[in-house]
């Protein structure tokens, strides 16, 4: 199941999203926005999207917003969630292998359906490499969202300097 969500700059594209998911035999929950004609609070949506993720109940998200900036921001600040904002389809593969992204952000404003769709499809269709260093790169991730220090950053507070 794929969790879904948009503002208003990215509703048209969430359409083309959920036909072409249903075309394909995908399963997909839209958390809103419901109309592109009234403004909707980004940060909501990207809220609902990676709540349904860390719940368990989705295991992938597509969230859209004009840019594709402000959803992949509001997403980025949920531990263990790692959203990637793509409009080509290397960087989506990318995503996947080296990152192993959860959530694909796209600009509703900036990329044309068709592209958008090929972009979508190769985040879908791409596993993550479970490499080694791929795997230790997204550890260090993770003691990031922990509030770990870094270590020049800590000898700054030692030395009394923050
Ligand atoms: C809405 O006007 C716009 O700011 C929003 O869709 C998004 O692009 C923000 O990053």
């Amino acid at each position: 199941m794929i969790a879904i969500g948009c503002d208003h700059g990215g509703y048209e594209l969430k359409t083309t999203v959920k036909d072409y998911l249903s075309q394909q035999g995908i399963t997909w929950r839209d958390v809103g926005c419901d109309s592109a004609d009234s403004a909707a609070d980004y940060p909501d949506y990207a809220k609902a999207v990676t709540d349904a993720i860390l719940r368990g109940e989705c295991e992938k998200g597509v969230l859209l917003c004009g840019t594709g900036i402000g959803v992949s921001i509001a997403a980025n600040r949920v531990r263990g969630i790692r959203a990637a904002l793509c409009h080509d389809v290397f960087s989506a593969r990318q995503s996947r292998w080296h990152n192993d992204a959860n959530v694909l952000a796209m600009g509703g404003r900036v990329i044309g359906t068709g592209a958008a769709l090929e972009v979508l499809k190769a985040f879908l269709e791409t596993e993550f490499s479970n490499d080694e260093r791929h795997v230790r790169r997204l550890g260090k991730l993770k003691n990031m969202s922990n509030g770990e220090l870094s270590v020049d950053f800590k000898e700054e507070n030692q030395h009394g300097k923050l």
